[in-house]
């Protein structure tokens, strides 16, 4: 089975040829588009732009993906591209595309939520078994599930307000790094002494592995509006404030360890987020000391990829679920717990 995957819902234009063979053969192209140079100067992703910005990739992306799978068009199985959620002009984008090649090519089509591609990944690329418990982390959402099988979602905690991948966009244009934000504060991190500035860890003293990342964005902006910030200061800020990051996830684990309905063997991190190697490394000592396995996709999937979707695909096919019809709506929001069978 080989499936065109299409992801457009943020700002990377992203295809991929994905089949249902052993680990190292699943993916035959994946080309992702990543819109830097339309964001940069704002600092943050723009949806007007960046919807434009997929109008005129996407077409070019497709071809090259299809061309770097060595396969003519046709010989794809089906589509799958994400049907939400995300900013809504993007994700329509994706959506027509799909629409018209199902149309054209006389294929199914199968709306994926952007969420279960992540949810997934490790199962794309680590073969993960279930149950696993899952930390999601990306610039929309910071959340712990229990992915206890096909579909079977069962939600432990999320976050009241920001997430934490908006928190690191957010300090980092604070601290005028480069765009974007997440990758370029952890590069200056490793630079810093962590232990300079004392973060707050909101929700500390709450049972449930919820997040909140408001007061803590807020604490740093004035720890920067309050210190003249030179080069090192800044490198201090932002160890400062990833080591906070870290401890309030390594916290919240253990909270979720405590209200996971299953005996939790195995840790899978996925989202943008999950891209940054020191959280990367507390979460896996956490996990050593507990005696769980922590999994980490490959970077490349853990940012946003059509890889993932069109995994999720092949996973719902395999689990009998039918193709959309070509009248669904594509959705801004869509919980992932909804998807539950
Ligand atoms: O999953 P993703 O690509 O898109 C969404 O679904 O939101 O996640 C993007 C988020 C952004 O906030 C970005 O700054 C963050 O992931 N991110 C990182 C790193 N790489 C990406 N945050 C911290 N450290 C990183 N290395
Ligand atoms: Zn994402």
């Amino acid at each position: 089975m080989m499936i065109l995957a299409i992801e457009t819902s943020c700002d990377e234009t992203s295809i991929a040829v994905v089949q249902d063979k052993i680990i190292d053969d699943r993916i035959l192209s994946l080309v992702t588009r990543s819109q830097i140079n339309e964001h940069q100067a704002y600092g943050g992703v723009v949806p007007e732009l960046a919807a434009r910005a997929h109008l005129s990739n996407i077409e070019p992306i497709m071809d090259q993906a299809i061309s770097l799978a060595g396969i003519p068009l046709n010989a794809i199985d089906a589509i799958a591209v994400t049907a939400g959620p995300g900013l809504i002009g993007g994700v329509l984008v994706g959506v027509m595309l799909a629409k018209s090649l199902s149309l054209s090519l006389n294929k199914p089509m199968y709306a994926i939520n952007h969420l279960e591609g992540h949810a997934l990944t490790a199962r794309l690329s680590h073969n993960a078994s279930y149950p696993y418990l899952l930390l999601l982390t990306s610039g929309g959402h910071c959340m712990f599930v229990e992915v206890l099988g096909f579909r079977q979602y069962v939600l432990l905690g999320q976050t009241l307000d920001d997430a934490a991948g908006e928190c690191f966009d957010k300090i980092a244009k604070l601290l005028n790094f480069n765009f974007p934000g997440g990758p370029a504060l952890e590069q200056k991190a490793i630079h810093g002494d962590s232990k300079r500035f004392i973060f707050p860890k909101p929700l500390e003293h709450t049972l449930q592995p919820n997040f909140s990342f408001s007061g803590l964005k807020t604490a740093v902006k004035q720890t920067i509006e309050k210190n003249i910030i030179d080069e090192q200061t800044a490198c201090d800020i932002a160890a400062s404030f990833q080591y906070t990051v870290g401890e309030i996830f390594k916290e919240r684990l253990l909270k979720a360890l405590k209200y996971s309905h299953h005996k939790v063997e195995r840790l899978v991190m996925a989202g943008g987020v999950a891209a940054n190697q020191y959280l990367r490394g507390q979460l896996h000592s956490l996990c050593a000391e507990k005696a769980i396995e922590a999994i980490f996709p490959p970077m490349n999937l853990c940012t946003d990829n059509a890889a993932m979707i069109g995994w999720a695909a092949i996973e719902a096919i395999n689990n009998g679920m039918l193709p959309s019809t070509d009248d669904f709506q594509p959705k801004p929001r869509w919980p992932l717990e909804h998807l539950s069978l």
